[in-house]
Parts: structure tokens; sequence; C-alpha cells
């Protein structure tokens, strides 16, 4: 089997219509926290897409998933990331970023942090057209503003690098449509506020 893609984190094999994902050893890190942490993300993704599924949140069906050899096997969902779709001019970026921030608002809402919000973790389905989250590994349930802010934070970074001829609006939509579906949304964005505040002080 080629593999599809090689992220950092795993390798990725398509076989018809699934998708095996499989994290690697990583030589850099101690043989038993590289083990420990392939282990803790692997479980961690799978039980995430468990309560997606229940939720009916669009996210890829888990089919099986092995802590031993470190894989996760689901359904692929045939499409586009939605960092090839921005890209692409002739798009209507405005619907999809709040389609992307109403997704958002219901991770929120459910709790779920997913942690490494890019458009490449997106995939705007053939069929249907909607946006689909995947990459979960890093996710984790929080009940706490400060951690969705990081959440919405670490993508309006990614948006004004990726999608820098885009930016600032995409960002606007994405929270235009947060701000539709999720009630407690106007207390996130004051600490998304205070977060890129820190964020700038930061860099000087
Ligand atoms: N279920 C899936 N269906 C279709 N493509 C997928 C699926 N899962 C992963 N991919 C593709 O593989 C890439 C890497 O997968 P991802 O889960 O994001 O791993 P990584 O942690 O390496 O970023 C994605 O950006 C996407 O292009
Ligand atoms: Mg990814």
């Amino acid at each position: 089997m080629k593999p599809l893609a090689q992220g950092a984190e795993a390798k990725i094999y398509k076989e018809n219509s699934t998708i095996i994902k499989e994290r690697l050893a990583k030589a850099y890190r101690h043989p038993e926290l590289d083990h420990s942490l392939r282990q803790f993300r692997t479980r961690r993704e799978a039980k995430v897409l468990q309560k997606l599924e229940e939720l009916r949140f669009p996210a890829p069906h888990l089919r099986e998933f092995s802590d031993k050899r470190m894989s996760i096997v689901m359904d692929f969902i045939p499409g586009e990331t939605l960092k090839e779709v921005l890209q692409q001019k002739e798009n209507d970026f405005e619907h999809l970023a709040k389609e992307i921030g109403e997704r958002i608002g219901q991770l929120h809402k459910a709790d779920i942090i997913h942690s490494d919000l890019t458009t490449s973790n997106m995939i705007q389905r053939k069929e249907s057209g909607e946006v689909t989250f995947i990459d979960f590994g890093l996710s984790f349930f929080s009940e706490k503003i400060e951690d969705k802010a990081v959440d919405l934070f670490l993508l309006d970074r990614a948006l004004g690098t990726t999608h820098a001829e885009i930016y600032p609006a995409v960002f606007e939509e994405v929270l235009e449509g947060y701000q539709e579906e999720y009630a407690d949304a106007d207390n996130v964005l004051s600490r998304l506020q205070l977060v890129e505040r820190r964020g700038r002080n930061k860099k000087k």
C-alpha cells in the first residue's frame, strides 16, 4: 500500500473506501514517552470520533482502532481539503468560512476542543459539499472558555498564513457562524481578544 499522505504525526493509507492512519515511532523522542504519546493520541482520536458520531457531527466514521499497532481505520471522505478549496479564487469563501464557524460552534457547545484547527484538517465533501472535520488526535474535552479561545486563536493564525489573500475577512466570517451557533460565543470572543494581546506581547 502506498501512503496517501505523510503528515508530521502519521502515515495515511487509502484502501478502497477506508483510510488507515498509523502513528509511527519518532526516533528523536524517548522510546517509552514516544510509545505512550502515540497510544494516547490513537485512543483519543478514536474516542472523539465515536463521540462525534453520537452527536451526528460531520467527521469520519470510525471502523476500528488498535493501540498496539497505533492505527485507526475510518471512512475515506471524498473531496478536497478546505486549504485547497479556499486557495481557488473563484470560490465563495464567505459561505464556507461561515460553515466552518458553525461547526466549531457545535464542537465547543459539546465541550470538544479540536486543538489543530487548520484548513488541512477540514474536507469539503464531494457530493454534498458539507464541511467535514478530521485529525482529532490532539483533541480534548473541556468546558473552559480559555481552551475554546485558544482553539480559535490557532485557527486565526493558520488562516493568516495559509489564506493571506482572503484574511482577515475569512476569519470574520468564521466568527459570524460561530456566534450564530454557540450561545456562549461572546464570552469566548472576549477571551480571544486577551489571548491575541498575549500572543502579540510574546512576539516583542
Ligand atoms: N478520513 C479521511 N478522508 C480523506 N482524507 C483524509 C482522511 N484522513 C486524512 N486524510 C488526508 O490525510 C491528511 C493527513 O491526515 P491527518 O489526520 O490530518 O494527519 P496528520 O496528523 O498527519 O495531519 C489530511 O490532511 C487529508 O488530506
Ligand atoms: Mg492534519
